[in-house]
């Protein structure tokens, strides 16, 4: 897959405008059709093999995920590209960081990268939450978005992404485990909100939805014969230390299989192989990013040393 030079979309002043005051935008066409063909393959091809899952960065989001035979209601990978290197070079990444550069400024950089399936009859809903609520440092402020492609036809059957408007311009409300559960990957929005008021928006294959890190949003469960794939490739401003003290809890009790297969990974010399990855990945290039990390780490280090 020959990576295009230039991007192939550009979104106008008006869907930016949109983006900004409702949280999220769709557009019906970010990949070319054999490119989303070559993805369809490739996803199956990590799934099936269960690229990751040793290491922790392929689990199910709403099961304890403690059997690798037992079926899966929603599978994801983390940074697909760390086992499909091809994945580095499409058309999907070129226009996917033009349009965050168009939304964000020319600060932004890529974050991470996910790899969702839904399988078919019943592939499990992914509960209404805000991607903010997921980061384990309450204490950054964070400027990120989030362009989610399907691989095949999203709809309301399949599970295609809701969202309620005007909730990127919100808090980062208060968030759970499901079932109260932290052995439990997922999280579930406990705020107040009023799940009738989501947009759903179905698209078509290689099509995206858009939205800020604080947008409320859902897919419903996947009723359909065939698999629901989405590809989600994420990006952010390197954040900053907030002024200001936030505590997301309901990450700090988590503990399920997916983070003891990281961890025990990390422990047999994984840590050295993430390093490795991120530098390939563009990180040196990247100054704002490298002080963002080194904060982190060292963030990371007090608390465990406090
Ligand atoms: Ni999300």
């Amino acid at each position: 897959m020959p990576t295009p030079p230039t991007p192939t979309v550009e979104l106008t002043p008006a869907q930016i405008a949109e983006f900004h005051e409702r949280g999220f935008l769709a557009i019906p066409n970010i990949s070319p059709p054999a490119e989303v063909e070559l993805l369809r393959g490739i996803f199956d091809r990590l799934f099936a093999q269960k690229a990751g899952r040793a290491e922790g960065a392929q689990f199910d989001m709403v099961t304890h995920d403690d059997d690798d035979d037992a079926p899966q209601g929603l599978p994801a990978i983390i940074n697909p590209v760390n086992f499909a290197p091809e994945l580095r070079a499409t058309v999907f990444r070129t226009n996917a960081a033009a349009i965050a550069r168009q939304l964000l400024g020319p600060k932004v950089t890529a974050a991470f990268e996910h790899a969702i399936l839904k399988p078919p009859r019943y592939g499990a809903a992914t509960p209404w939450h805000q991607d903010e609520a997921t980061r384990v440092d309450a204490n950054f402020d964070y400027e990120q978005l989030s362009i989610w492609m399907p691989l095949q036809e999203a709809t309301l059957q399949n599970g295609c992404m809701q969202y309620i408007a005007g909730t990127n311009r919100g808090e980062v409300l208060p968030h759970r485990s499901p079932k109260s559960d932290p052995k439990i990957h997922a999280i579930e929005c406990a705020g107040k909100f009023d799940p009738a008021d989501a947009t759903p928006c179905p698209l078509p294959a290689g099509g995206a939805t858009i939205h800020h890190g604080r947008t409320l949003h859902y897919a419903g469960p996947n009723a359909t014969d065939q698999p629901r794939r989405a590809y989600i490739l994420a990006f952010e401003v390197p954040p900053k230390p907030s002024a200001r003290q936030r505590d997301f809890y309901w990450n700090r009790d988590k503990q399920t299989a997916g983070l003891d297969r990281k961890r025990q990974w990390r422990k047999r010399g994984g840590i050295v192989i993430e390093f490795v990855r991120k530098l390939r990945g563009g990180l040196w290039r990247q100054p704002g990013r490298v002080v963002f990390e080194a904060r982190r780490a060292v963030r990371a280090l007090l608390k465990r040393a406090g």
